[in-house]
């Protein structure tokens, strides 16, 4: 079992970038942040399927802030009735990532969705709220994105629930993709202190619990998000990043679709 992945493509911001993907899988995990009008990255997605069999699509906090007025909710119904969903003339399908949901494909389970942040990554620099208050006055997404009366700490809490409950009933290896970073380890913030207070809007820290409560059935999780690339195995979960980013601020250099082998010997133990 193997799959590409790719994530934070960006198409809008990055002008350069063109559909030159050449499968080195059956199947791609495509994590988010395609672009900012939702139309733009469902075109995107189409393309994907003539290229793969097998398409994991999940949203990210951009796709969903232009041609996009309902609810978050409404959204994932959105990619749940969308007609990539269906077999056509292209190669392949969508399953689109989403709470309460999970794919099987050979011997291995497919589950995620965006997985939002709860702020409590700021901390202990700045407590919850000052990261929220800094996101509300700075991130263009506060005011793009409708939250249907809720906050983001809100959809975070629920997409722990929902991935608790749905690796619950899975038996055997699971991957979990979520847009967002699972573990505050992952981020910057030990690197670079001055901007602690923007780690709240990155992380989701509920999602420890999902590792706690199912670690041993994880045997990878993807996230994108922070444009900063990682490959990095945590007690026994191997946790990647492979974010496009921006080409304008230089992050978008050497990127390339990952290939990850889920058969190598280190995951032995999942089989
Ligand atoms: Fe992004
Ligand atoms: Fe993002």
């Amino acid at each position: 079992m193997d799959y590409d992945l790719i994530s934070d493509l960006h198409t809008d911001a990055n002008q350069d970038f063109s559909l030159d993907i050449v499968p080195s899988s059956k199947m791609v995990i495509c994590n988010g942040d395609v672009n900012d009008d939702l139309l733009e990255t469902m075109e995107f997605v189409g393309r994907l399927c003539s290229r793969y069999e097998i398409v994991l699509f999940n949203l990210g906090n951009h796709d969903i802030r232009l041609n996009w007025n309902g609810t978050i909710p409404e959204a994932y119904q959105f990619l749940h009735d969308h007609p990539l969903r269906q077999p056509g003339k292209r190669k392949g399908v969508m399953y689109p990532l989403m709470p309460d949901t999970a794919y099987k494909f050979e011997d291995t389970w497919f589950v995620g969705s965006i997985g939002w942040y709860d702020f409590k990554g700021a901390e202990p620099h700045m407590n919850a709220e000052g990261a929220y208050k800094l996101w509300q006055d700075h991130v263009n997404e506060a005011k793009s994105i409708n939250w249907d009366g809720n906050r983001p700490d809100f959809y975070a809490e629920q997409e722990v629930h929902a991935l608790c409950d749905v690796i619950d009933g899975l038996d055997g290896r699971v991957v979990v993709s979520t847009h967002t970073v699972p573990l505050l380890d992952l981020t910057w913030s030990s690197l670079d202190p001055d901007s602690h207070g923007f780690v709240g809007s990155v992380v989701n820290t509920g999602m420890k619990r999902v590792i706690d409560r199912h670690g041993k059935k994880i045997a990878a999780w993807n996230c994108g998000h922070t444009h900063y690339r990682f490959d990095k195995t945590i007690d026994g979960i191997r946790y990647v990043n492979n974010a496009r980013g921006l080409v304008k601020s230089g992050q978008a250099d050497s990127w390339k679709i990952q290939n990850i082998n889920l058969d190598e010997d280190r995951w032995a133990c999942f089989r």
